[in-house]
């Protein structure tokens, strides 16, 4: 994928959407400039790079690289191995079932990155991290350069999680057989917050769960179709009146279908 390092710079610049939690303010954070867009840098650590390739090359997240908001890159771990057999997993001690995975590739690739520029985050995508969630998706938005390990259906060495990672996220109480797909979801939920990504900024603002309501339906033309109809409110070209219907259709959707959103 695309490098943009060479074109960039280092600045403070006011980052006026999200802050750590649900609040709105407006942070001063330090982000890299890429003429003149502040972007975020991903490296992403993984046994199988080519299931993640067209995800991040397609819609909103490819569109984000392209237009130099977001860069990601794919890091094959096996390139990381310096056995013959390129092993990235191995038997647990004391004989239970199953591969773990190896600390020296992980290792080597995270020395590897680090020796570049400087990470805010290693985070490690596993079932028993925190639960990832709109406030942990707004702070992340913020941060400037992530690595993400994905995990690995039976654990990675104990070590790695000790002295290598700082945060550890799981997206839900299910298990996936690997950290992939959850590393496509946080950081499609992350990018998406970067100023810019999505054309309207104040979408992202009226996003479900960002004042911990759902959002209000949406409707488009035609305003009518098999006699279903839009509501009479929204063709009323009354502005007050329309954001005050979509407070309340938030409201009672939450009450309806959220009610621990609630609380
Ligand atoms: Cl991050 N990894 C795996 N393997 N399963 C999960 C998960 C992560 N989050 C929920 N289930």
């Amino acid at each position: 994928m695309r490098n943009n390092r060479a074109f960039t710079k280092a600045v403070k610049i006011n980052f006026t959407i999200f802050a750590n939690g649900n609040k709105r303010i407006t942070a001063t954070v330090k982000k890299t400039i890429y003429k003149n867009i502040y972007y975020m840098r991903v490296d992403i650590i993984t046994t199988f790079p080519e299931m993640m390739e067209s995800f991040f090359n397609s819609s909103i997240m490819g569109r984000a690289q392209r237009n130099g908001y977001a860069e990601i890159c794919l890091h094959n771990l096996r390139d990381y191995t310096t056995d013959k057999h390129r092993k990235t997993d191995d038997y647990p001690f004391g004989g239970c079932a199953g591969l773990v995975m190896k600390i020296e590739p992980i290792d080597n690739c995270i020395k590897h990155l680090k020796s570049q520029r400087n990470y805010d985050e290693v985070i490690y995508t596993t079932p028993d991290g925190k639960v990832f969630d709109q406030p942990m998706a707004n702070s992340l938005s913020m941060k400037e350069n992530l690595i993400f390990l994905c995990g690995h259906y039976k654990g990675i060495d104990h070590r790695i999680r000790e002295h290598l990672i700082t945060k550890e996220i799981s997206i839900g109480d299910y298990v996936l057989t690997g950290g992939e797909l959850a590393v496509e979801v946080i950081c499609d939920a992350v990018i998406r917050l970067i100023p810019g990504v999505i054309s309207d900024e104040t979408s992202a603002l009226s996003d479900s769960f960002q004042d911990n309501l759902l959002a209000a339906p949406v409707y488009t033309r035609p305003a009518e179709y098999n006699g279903w109809k839009v509501p009479d409110v929204l063709l009323s070209g009354h502005e007050a009146k329309i954001r005050q219907w979509e407070f309340e259709q938030s409201l009672e959707r939450t009450k309806l279908l959220r009610p621990d959103l609630l609380k």
